[in-house]
């Protein structure tokens, strides 16, 4: 038989847990800085909303009603040669591919939790702790060594495939990281940059937004969400069929875009204070975050705090990550757990080596001439604006093109109560979500210009 969760609560936590992540805490942050805020947070929110959480509604139905993983849950519904298999693949694919650059991110965090202990703030001025990002993201050994620690770190984990383990730390880990955020946040409420952060990320002004940036907005909320990456599809095939499944998926993604708002609007006042530029890439978070804590009293203490709930936010997401792996190792090539967890993870940190040494230029020196951007970017690019819309596209033409209407449903409104909603869902699944997709690479293809067809252009 196979196994369920506890309760319902464990699955929102578990879910919850590799949801908000580095996405929400790191991602969000720096690239809507570099989007130019305004538009691109309503695109986000706009996507999450009618995108994105359908789609997870989508994925947990498809996942409960096939009871397999990533690959096997299109294999069950259609056929074991069916050709949407791929998309499970492509599932699998984007979550190997995150988890090869994310472990390089959570490094660093592990980086700063040590700096934090070893009196960072009393050495230095502000301006030294916030350049320590461009010393860190130079030294591709240093990276290198943290990505590869926490790596073992994930692998230790999903090796014991410890659910109630990680179940009960990720229910207290993601309280406090709630509270302490709440609490920077309404300190830099109190900062002078505070006025202009909150017009910069909310008012759709005077500026114009590339259509790469629609696409990343759309990327970015898949990604926050978990969604194309296997993850929501096995989680519900671990669900029993009493679950309410709309309510859960607007509870997780009510949660993630609760913490993605505290983040932005903890980071952006420090940097309209301290004028740091908008457009600070990926280090963003590490570099304005120091300045804040530096600013406060006890800065060690809450700069420990922080860093080690944000290497454990990230724990609990690249568990997932690397779980979609190993399941379908497991589900389909009858690999042992130990053989599965291994291969993948060596296989990951070679993947992940030349995202650690993008910085240092150690490797591949003449990518970025070539591509315009770093090996770190060109992958993470290759996810975000590639497979997850994708991979969010083809979900959403199985569900709503390929499988019988009936069928879905019966499984929507299993143990729900809010089956009024089915018909707007459905509408967006067969119709919204994958004509949006579409429309948004015409665009990105140069086939069309929605800029000027919907007069988008602000000047
Ligand atoms: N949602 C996670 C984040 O925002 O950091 C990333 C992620 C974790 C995606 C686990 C997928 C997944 F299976």
């Amino acid at each position: 038989m196979r196994e369920h969760w506890t309760s319902r609560l464990g699955f929102i936590l578990a879910a919850l847990g590799s949801a908000i992540g580095l996405g929400t805490l790191w991602k969000f942050p720096y690239v809507t800085g570099d989007n130019g805020g305004g538009l691109f947070v309503v695109f986000y929110l706009f996507f999450t909303l009618f995108l994105g959480i359908p789609l997870f509604i989508g994925e947990l139905i498809l996942g409960r009603r096939a009871q397999r993983g990533a690959v096997g849950v299109f294999a069950s519904l259609s056929g074991e040669s069916s050709p949407w298999r791929t998309v499970g693949w492509f599932a699998v694919a984007s979550s190997f591919l995150i988890l090869s650059y994310y472990c390089v991110v959570a490094g660093w965090g592990l980086n700063y939790l040590m700096l934090s202990l070893n009196q960072m703030y009393e050495l230095q001025t502000p301006l030294q702790i916030s350049g320590i990002f461009k010393t860190l993201s130079h030294s591709g050994d240093i990276s290198l060594f943290w990505s590869a620690i926490f790596l073992l770190m994930t692998m230790g984990v999903i090796y014991q495939g410890v659910r109630k383990g990680i179940e009960l730390w990720s229910r207290i880990l993601t309280i406090s990281l709630l509270v302490l955020l709440v609490g920077l946040c309404a300190y830099s409420v109190t900062l002078e940059g505070f006025g202009a952060a909150v017009s910069f990320l909310f008012q759709p002004h005077l500026q114009t937004i590339k259509p790469s940036g629609i696409i990343e907005a759309l990327g970015l909320s898949f990604f926050t969400l978990s969604l194309a990456q296997g993850i929501i599809l096995t989680y519900g095939s671990y669900l029993k069929s009493s679950e309410d499944l709309p309510k859960t998926a607007l509870i997780i993604g009510g949660m993630v875009v609760l913490v993605s708002m505290l983040t932005v609007l903890t980071i952006f006042p420090v940097i309209f204070t301290f004028n740091l530029p908008l457009e600070g890439g990926a280090g963003l978070i590490f570099e304005t975050l120091p300045l804040l804590f530096k600013s406060l009293p006890g800065s060690m203490v809450l700069s420990t705090i922080f860093f080690t709930l944000f290497v454990f936010t990230a724990l609990t997401s690249s568990m997932a990550l690397l779980e979609v792996v190993v399941a379908n190792l497991i589900d389909l090539h009858q690999w042992s757990r130990r053989k599965a967890v291994l291969y993948s993870t060596l296989a990951a940190f070679i993947v992940g080596i030349p995202s650690a040494l993008a910085g240092s230029q150690d490797l591949f020196k003449d990518w970025l001439p070539m591509y315009g951007t770093n090996f770190f970017n060109t992958i993470d690019n290759l996810v975000s604006i590639w497979l997850l819309p994708l991979g969010g596209f083809f979900t959403a033409l199985y569900i709503g093109w390929r499988l019988k209407k009936g069928l879905v449903k019966e499984e929507f409104l299993q143990g729900t109560t809010l089956g009024y909603l089915f018909t707007v869902w459905f509408f967006l699944i067969r119709w919204v979500a994958p004509f949006a997709v579409v429309l948004i690479f015409l665009q990105k293809g140069g086939f069309i210009n929605l800029d000027k067809l919907i007069s988008l252009k602000y000047t």
